[in-house]
């Protein structure tokens, strides 16, 4: 077989992460302090893929070109496509073919996070050299995904495919596919062959019905470890849990009457000042937190400066203020450059600027 390229898809809106995506790419939103597409990149070089096409979107194209570079700093080569409009996963394809010509690939959802990279994936492509391959989870939720019908098999084995459907609204079983595919060159064909859907997209998961339709091998893979779609607000947070959870500790900041316990990560160049951190948690480069409570599943971005307050099961993203704060936050995700303070005036009131599309819930 050819040697592999990789595609990975990082256009798109990302609406419903907003307000967060309305100054940044979904794909650049951090979990553990890194851009959610970086975990794919690495998978990609850890996979021994050399060549990476990244398909970006006219608005936060740029800045992910900025942020991930040529790809040398992972090992391998980023070629970046812009794709116009999001016009779906299938056009995303038709869109990178000049990339790709005839090469096998694979295709990673820039949003998703699959535990354990796919290595062993690629291994079982070129082994069996099927038309494509699929990734499938089962999910309580199937009527969010494209979701997969598959032949009753011994038990053990996974069946053949039968049927793939874009969100359907009566899902006939659980297993969700996942935002990892693995394809040969007739994909493209496949794309060109079928019409968008009624959310006017070209869907892969039409395409790859169109290659069952047409007798092609297309070989079903479940997956065992864990998978994000990070896509919404609590995605967000379950990966950033799942990430921390796997970290090793790790002090290069300072820490002056200040504690950490368990799985804590802090960078160089912050500082803590009797602050309590208890992992699993990181807290990035340069963050001044004095007086603070930092509880599990947090991560603090670069030059956060957190005063006398707690923060728990949170993403602060860099630059972010917080201080004086009466109760814990929690559950929370804030953007670059985010203040959130108790005010001094009276009365004692709320007072907000907040972008379009947040959030904000108080008890
Ligand atoms: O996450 C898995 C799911 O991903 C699958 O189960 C579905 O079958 C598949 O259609 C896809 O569904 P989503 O609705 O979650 O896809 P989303 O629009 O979030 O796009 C996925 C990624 O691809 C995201 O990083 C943005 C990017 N994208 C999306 C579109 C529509 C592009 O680069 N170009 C596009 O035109």
């Amino acid at each position: 077989m050819e040697p592999l390229k990789g595609l990975i898809l990082s256009g798109g809106k990302g609406t419903r992460l907003r307000p967060i995506t309305h100054t940044s790419a979904k794909q650049l939103v951090p979990v553990a302090n890194k851009p959610v597409l970086f975990y794919g990149i690495e998978a990609m070089a850890a996979a021994g893929i050399e060549e990476v096409g990244i398909i970006i979107a006219p608005d936060t194209g740029p800045e992910i070109e900025q942020v991930a570079g040529d790809g040398s700093r992972f090992g391998v080569r980023i070629t970046y496509l812009l794709q116009d409009e999001p016009l779906g996963l299938a056009h995303a394809v038709l869109t990178a073919e000049p990339f790709l010509g005839t090469s096998p690939f694979v295709m990673y959802l820039g949003d998703n996070l699959l535990q354990g990279g796919i290595s062993d994936l690629v291994a079982a492509f070129r082994e069996h050299q099927p038309d494509a391959l699929i990734l499938l989870t089962a999910v309580p939720d199937p009527e969010n995904y494209g979701v997969a019908e598959l032949a009753p098999a011994p038990a053990g084995e996974t069946g053949q495919v039968v049927r793939l459907v874009e969100k359907p609204q009566q899902p006939a079983t659980d297993l969700a596919l996942v935002g990892v595919y693995m394809f040969t060159g007739q994909i493209h064909d496949a794309a060109r062959a079928i019409e968008p859907s009624a959310r006017g997209e070209l869907e892969i998961t039409d395409a790859i019905q169109h290659l069952v339709d047409s007798g092609m091998r297309v070989e079903p893979h479940i997956v065992r470890g864990w998978w994000k779609d990070t896509g919404r607000l609590e995605d967000m947070l379950e990966a950033n849990r799942l990430i921390l959870d796997t970290q090793v500790e790790r002090l290069d900041g300072e820490l002056i009457d200040s504690r950490v316990d368990g799985r804590v990560v802090i960078e160089a160049g912050a500082r803590l000042e009797r602050t309590t951190v208890r992992g699993p948690a990181i807290i990035g480069a340069g963050a001044r937190l004095t007086d603070c409570y930092v509880g599990p599943y947090t991560a603090i971005g670069e030059r956060c400066e957190i005063t006398a307050s707690e923060v728990e099961h949170s993403i602060l993203l860099a630059g972010c203020t917080v201080s004086d704060l009466d109760g814990r936050m929690e559950s929370s995700l804030l953007g670059r450059n985010v203040s959130v303070r108790r005010g001094d005036r009276q009365p004692r009131a709320y007072r907000f600027m907040v972008g379009d599309n947040s959030d904000i819930s108080i008890l």
